[in-house]
């Protein structure tokens, strides 16, 4: 779907078109024989440290990561423990090559002469850096998130066509789920986002992909949905949205109501799926869903809270939101979350479930990919680990 003709006075409209200089439709593009390596951006961050663990089980590439505010030491470092923590083989960490730069500024923060070196080595690019903030506005997210993309896009048709895999959300379509699409597959996208930051910024970034595709770049785009602990040991972020909201939980004695179905994955299962799509599949199609097939209640996550946490209450997400405004004050970030949520996980007006489909990604997966049990020892550890902070 493109998107609309409407006038559209948001701050991201003007960012929708790709810079014409982007035009990789002459370059080359790297033969698959090539033995280049894999840029990865994001490998500081929860996914990417996923992405790191399974591109370096999956393939014999080296992977360049570009880090930011870093010594190339304390990357190193930074990134061993990363693979540890991640249940995940070090030994293989003598593949990863750091490049210190920053991907949302010019030429990626690179000298020339360090462009020209990496644009020539590089034979695929992974795309997982980005701000995650749902509370934000598009301006202040622009430049890591769609600056970042543009730069790497500039990167990948410098002188050849890198394939480029670049991670989005689900978040970019939660507007088909408020309109009541029903199911929303890989294929579709609302016309235009929900008027939250963080999904506009990706959004755009999503357009700005399309876009380079067209042109002649193969791209591909893998929407998460909310990305859980590791389906073994439960390892979890524990300072993203669902962990600053399940804290809060304890925090405040209560657990909220609040009707929405959310797409969730473990961390691996997300990192094995995307991994595996961009180097076994061959086919054409263009966008992903790294997800369990079924989405997950809102209200049944936070029962799972409740059965670790049996002293909870459960109240309406109105009375639960006063007592997080009480305990953390109003201006504080968990209070400024914990109201947006309505904004960024609005239920469905009509009270009908929706939900994203995985079915065509899954299908391109042979073997099929096994999906990790999501049941209340999986919970158990993810919840350990989040509730440890
Ligand atoms: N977590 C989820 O549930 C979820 C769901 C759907 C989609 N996603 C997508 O998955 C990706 C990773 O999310 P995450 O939760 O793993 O995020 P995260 O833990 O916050 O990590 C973000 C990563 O991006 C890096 N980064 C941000 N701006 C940068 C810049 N200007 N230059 C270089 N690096 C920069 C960060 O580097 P520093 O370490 O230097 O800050 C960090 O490595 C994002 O694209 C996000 O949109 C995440």
């Amino acid at each position: 779907m493109q998107p609309s003709s409407e006038p559209d006075s948001r701050a991201y409209v003007s960012d929708l078109t790709l810079p014409a200089e982007i035009d990789p439709s002459a370059a080359p593009t790297p033969s698959p024989e090539d033995e280049g390596a894999i840029l990865l951006t994001g490998a500081t961050g929860y996914l990417g440290g996923f992405l790191l663990a399974t591109l370096l089980e999956r393939t014999r590439s080296r992977i360049c990561c570009v880090v930011r505010g870093r010594t190339p030491e304390e990357a190193y470092s930074e990134l061993h423990a990363s693979l540890a923590a991640r249940g995940a083989n070090t030994e293989e960490i003598h593949r990863v090559d750091i490049i210190v730069g920053n991907i949302a500024k010019p030429r990626l923060g690179l000298t020339p002469p360090e462009y020209e070196y990496w644009s020539e080595r590089v034979h695929s690019i992974y795309h997982c850096a980005a701000w995650v903030n749902l509370v934000s506005g598009y301006k202040f997210l622009r430049n890591s998130n769609v600056v970042s993309t543009t730069e790497l896009l500039k990167f990948a048709t410098f002188r050849r066509r890198i394939p480029f895999h670049h991670i989005s959300t689900l978040g970019t379509i939660i507007a088909g789920f408020a309109e009541g699409w029903g199911v929303v597959t890989e294929d579709m996208r609302p016309p235009q986002p929900l008027p939250v930051g963080y999904y506009e910024s990706k959004w755009v970034s999503e357009s700005r992909v399309c876009q380079a595709r067209e042109r002649g770049l193969p791209a591909r785009i893998y929407r998460p949905g909310a990305i859980l602990g590791d389906s073994t040991s439960g390892f979890a972020c524990t300072s993203d949205w669902l962990a600053q909201l399940t804290q809060a939980c304890v925090r405040v004695g209560s657990i909220p109501t609040h009707n929405f179905q959310l797409p969730v994955s473990c961390a691996d299962f997300t990192a094995t799926c995307i991994v595996r799509i961009a180097t076994e599949y061959a086919g054409p199609t263009g966008v992903f869903h790294p997800i369990a097939p079924t989405p997950m209640p809102l209200e049944t996550y936070f029962s799972m809270v409740r059965a670790e946490r049996p002293d909870l209450d459960r109240v309406p997400y109105d009375r639960w939101l006063d007592l997080v405004r009480t305990t953390y004050g109003p201006s504080s970030p968990v209070y400024q979350l914990s109201s947006a949520v309505p904004r960024f996980l609005p239920s469905p007006e009509n009270g009908v479930a929706t939900y994203a489909s995985a079915d065509t990604t899954l299908a391109c997966l042979e073997p099929s990919p096994m999906i990790p049990p999501m049941d209340r020892n999986y919970f158990s550890r993810f919840l350990a680990h989040i509730l440890s902070e």
